[in-house]
């Protein structure tokens, strides 16, 4: 792969990655439920306990068109369809999570709700308010440009929907040690102090911008995995599945990043004006 952004996240095997870890954990692989799934697809710091919390703060109706931005393997989209009886259109660049994100569906019987397609979220295949609201998890800290992400994120939404994101922005001291679960050595990471992304988020049009710092709670999320790893105890279904060989390694780097103040992770909700 020669695009710097699949390099962190685009293993070819990781379906067969995730279907091994699964037998090792006694699960069928035929069929699975979403929460039997939820340690390993949900791909960001804290995995399933933020996407539960994030859901939390959404008011989504049932019926209700949503966008993921940056979806991954579909763990959030799936959550959020089945807990709120929504549909999901999920749009990830990494053309392996799309295709193990779709299995995945088919195996939890979501493929009527949950639709992941390949795709740049720079650039959206979606017709103008054609949505409820939208998300993007842990995306933008790959995302080159972030104005044009969110000009798209705001053009394909209808007047009054929310736009929520997360991601690691970056600190006051800068320059984060890697790798990090987004990137090896710094290629492909575009990580903006919180402060020019709230500013992005406005110049898009976004309004009623709400920002929450979740460094400490991600660092306790860190570190518990830290603890898991250093007593050999991590349960083989997890996200460090997808991470791969230097998964330690990009673990601990999130954790020292923000203890350094080299990043500042936070949670942004906003909303288009109706
Ligand atoms: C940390 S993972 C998060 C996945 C998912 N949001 C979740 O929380 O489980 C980051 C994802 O963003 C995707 N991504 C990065 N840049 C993207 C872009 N420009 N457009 C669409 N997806 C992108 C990557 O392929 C990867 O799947």
């Amino acid at each position: 792969m020669t695009d710097p952004i699949e390099s962190p996240w685009g293993a070819a095997d990781i379906f067969e990655r995730i279907l091994d870890a699964m037998r090792a954990s006694g699960l069928t692989t035929g069929s699975v439920t979403i929460e039997q799934l939820a340690p390993v697809d949900h791909i960001h710091a804290r995995g399933f306990a933020a996407t539960r919390e994030l859901a939390d703060s959404l008011a989504i109706r049932a019926g209700d068109r949503i966008v993921d931005i940056g979806c991954g393997i579909g763990g959030p989209a799936r959550y959020l369809a089945d807990r709120f009886g929504c549909h999901v259109e999920g749009i990830d660049i990494t053309v392996p999570f799309v295709e193990a994100g779709n299995k995945l569906s088919e195996m939890t019987g979501m493929l009527d709700c949950v639709t992941i397609r390949h795709g740049d979220g720079q650039k959206l295949p979606y017709e103008d308010e054609s949505f409820d609201g939208g998300y993007a998890q842990h995306v933008t800290m790959n995302v080159a440009d972030r104005d044009r992400f969110f000009a798209e994120a705001f053009r394909v939404l209808r007047p009054g929907a929310f736009f929520a994101l997360t991601e690691h922005g970056l600190g006051a001291a800068g320059t984060p040690h890697h790798p990090v679960p987004w990137s090896d050595d710094g290629a492909g990471a575009y990580l903006l102090p919180p402060e020019r992304t709230i500013a992005s988020l406005g110049a898009a049009g976004f309004q009623e911008v709400e920002v929450v710092g979740t460094g400490e709670e991600y660092l306790q999320g860190y570190r518990k995995m830290i603890s898991l790893m250093d007593e050999g105890a991590l349960p083989p279904l997890g996200v460090h599945i997808i991470l791969g060989p230097a998964a330690s390694e990009k673990i601990r780097n999130a954790a020292r990043n923000i203890e350094e103040s080299r990043t500042r992770p936070v949670r942004i909700m906003c909303r288009k004006p109706a």
